[in-house]
């Protein structure tokens, strides 16, 4: 793939399921109602200016580039903030709207350096191509006004400056940390001409401010503002090629943007449907092992190791290799032999070194590193679900009216899961956290957990089956769909156990150390909060009782009807990007692909 920025549809998609046709510069199209003149006239092709929109955040209208005319409608609307209705007519290339936006333009650049052939956005700037776009060939204003060409660079971050001589204060760096991110590290500070975006409090810089370089303002700004230190020191990339994060268990999807074999950025791809164009600090910036001087390029081989490694042909490493692999099962058998495999491999990868070793080898001992993770998630899903596979997708969680996290610490360990999170919390949905630990979910900026259970380390499986008591003996099981959709017979043995005085959340306080009532608030308020989804971690499943506690969970959202539609369901949050596929493709010495038992029974 040539490099080519990825398309910019100015806002955001509507997910309306009403069809509104329209007429712009005498086409028709049709989009889903609530969407914006400006995107409408992007999906046919055609290019209004702008520069405070982007899709990746709701639509502001302070730059007044996007003017359109529309028959009917008194003066110029923004066509970001205008959404369309039916038989509209638009009129995006008009003299008028020309001259105005030609206008507005030459207001920006009174104010900009004119430095472009030397700066890192060269050839990559959307004010350049604004600029072009609407055809500026003068400044009627002159460049000697009042400016900001002296604001001081911030160089504070260790992946990106910030030049505050470049900004046209569009907000769209703000809005990409508030909206994308979550974080609201940024803010624009004074008004009108004295307007500037300000990192954290008066006096902080970028690193000192509650930034965790996330990098959704670099990726938003339309200038070279904010801009990766990386481009300024290699340049513009010239190609993209799209890949996926192996650093954890979201599996981000990036455009690995390159000169040559040399990376410059990762930016993080709109249509990965892990991540949908966001990414955290990690898969955006800590790249620097693609092109580290250690990395391992070639195949090295040496006879022990007392001796140097030595550089070799692939075919001599193939075939040392399989003559030393089978001189060993000559010696002493093929259980001697064996294999791991990674989850940070793609399916195929997988499946092949579970076959060799199986065919190969003669044996099946062959392991993965979901062994140390996930493996309860695999048995306790499977046992009680009949697939070992987590219900839903990520989108999902932008359907839950009340959310449930278990043992884990998205923030931190799946942040751009959690930065989605955040986003549909801020809409109101509901938050319990069940953790000893007071993760930043429980209280951050706009966000606080309606319930903090902070368990005594052990007992989740007391927890959870206080919570099922809660919801069994005060009749808020949801039986209709138990009945249609679950064992019956089994749900009334299920339901007689946790019935049980022993397992009421009074008599478990002293070892949960939760307080009985407040447990009771937050058992009712998941039962009957509308979509409840669960999501947990290795504070689950690496703890003892861990396939215990995962079957607690799968209980309760069958017990609540919360599976099986959007919204709901029971996700682990994996440890890396390919869990689920390692398992699927048979890397656990006990099952074959599709989890078949090696007893063939
Ligand atoms: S890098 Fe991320 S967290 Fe930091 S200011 Fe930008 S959007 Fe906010
Ligand atoms: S830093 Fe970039 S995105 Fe932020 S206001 Fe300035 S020009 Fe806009
Ligand atoms: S959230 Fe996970 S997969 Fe996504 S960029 Fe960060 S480390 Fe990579
Ligand atoms: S792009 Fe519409 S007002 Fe800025």
């Amino acid at each position: 793939m040539g490099y080519e920025p990825q398309a910019d549809f100015g806002t955001p998609e509507s997910r309306s399921d009403v069809a509104v046709t329209l007429t712009i510069d005498g086409r028709a199209v049709t989009v889903p109602a609530g969407t914006s003149v400006m995107r409408a006239a992007a999906e046919c092709g055609g290019q209004i200016p702008k520069l405070c929109a982007t899709d990746s955040v709701k639509a502001f209208g302070s730059c007044r580039m996007c003017l359109v005319e529309v028959d009917g409608m008194r003066g110029t609307p923004a066509s970001c903030t205008t959404p369309v209705g039916e038989g509209m007519v638009v009129h995006t290339q008009t003299p008028r709207l020309q001259r105005l936006r030609k206008g507005v333009m030459e207001l920006y650049i009174s104010d900009h350096p004119l430095d472009c052939l030397t700066c890192s956005a060269n050839n990559d700037c959307e004010l350049q191509d604004t600029a072009a776009q609407v055809g500026l060939r003068d400044v009627r204003f002159g460049y000697d006004g009042a400016n900001h060409l002296g604001a001081a660079l911030d160089t504070s971050n260790p992946y990106f400056d910030f030049d505050p001589s470049k900004c046209i204060a569009c907000s769209r760096c703000v809005r990409a940390c508030d909206e994308v991110q979550g974080t609201l590290a940024l803010t624009i500070d004074g008004r009108g001409f004295a307007s500037k975006v300000s990192a954290g409090q008066a006096g902080d810089d970028f690193l000192s401010s509650e930034c965790v370089s996330c990098g959704a303002c670099v990726q938003a700004c339309p200038t070279a503002t904010l801009q990766e230190k990386a481009v300024k020191e290699i340049g513009k990339p010239e190609r993209a090629v799209i890949t996926t994060c192996a650093y954890c268990g979201v599996g981000c999807t990036f455009r690995a943007e390159m000169r040559g074999e040399q990376l410059v950025r990762m930016v993080p791809w709109k249509d990965g449907k892990a991540n949908r164009g966001h990414s955290c600090v990690k898969g955006r910036f800590a790249w620097g092992y693609a092109n580290h001087q250690d990395r391992i390029t070639q195949p090295m081989i040496r006879d022990s190791v007392d001796d140097p490694w030595r550089v070799v042909s692939w075919d001599e490493a193939f075939s040392y290799t399989a003559n030393k692999l089978n001189a060993i099962k000559a010696a002493h058998g093929a259980r001697a032999l064996g294999g791991i495999t990674s989850s940070r491999c793609t399916n195929e990868e997988v499946w092949l070194v579970q076959k060799l070793i199986r065919s190969g080898f003669g044996s099946n001992n062959v392991d993965t590193c979901a062994r140390v993770c996930h493996s309860p998630t695999g048995y306790g899903l499977s046992k009680t679900f009949g697939t070992s596979a987590g219900t839903q997708d990520f989108d999902s969680v932008m359907d839950a009216d009340v959310v449930m996290v278990i043992g884990a610490n998205p923030t931190d360990g799946h942040p751009v899961f959690a930065s989605r999170l955040k986003r549909r919390l801020r809409q109101g949905a509901k938050l319990i956290v069940i953790d000893p630990r007071r993760i930043d979910l429980v209280r951050s900026p706009h966000i606080q957990a309606d319930y903090h259970l902070p368990l005594q380390p052990g007992t989740n499986v007391a927890v959870l089956t206080a919570i099922a008591h809660t919801i069994v003996t005060e009749g808020l099981a949801d039986e209709a769909f138990i009945r249609e959709r679950c064992d019956w017979d089994e749900y009334q043995d299920w339901a007689a156990f946790v019935s049980q005085d022993r397992h009421s959340p009074e008599t478990l306080e002293p070892v949960t150390r939760v307080p009985a009532a407040y447990l009771r608030a937050a058992a009712r308020l998941y039962a009957t909060g509308g979509n409840g989804a669960i999501y947990y971690g290795l504070g689950v499943t690496e703890h003892s009782q861990g396939s215990s506690t995962v079957m607690s969970i799968a209980n309760l959202a069958m017990a609540t009807g919360n599976i099986g539609r959007r919204g709901v369901g029971v996700n682990p949050l994996r440890g890396q990007n390919n869990v689920q596929g390692s398992c699927d493709m048979g890397s656990f010495p006990h099952e074959l692909p599709g989890y078949r038992h090696i007893s063939g029974s």
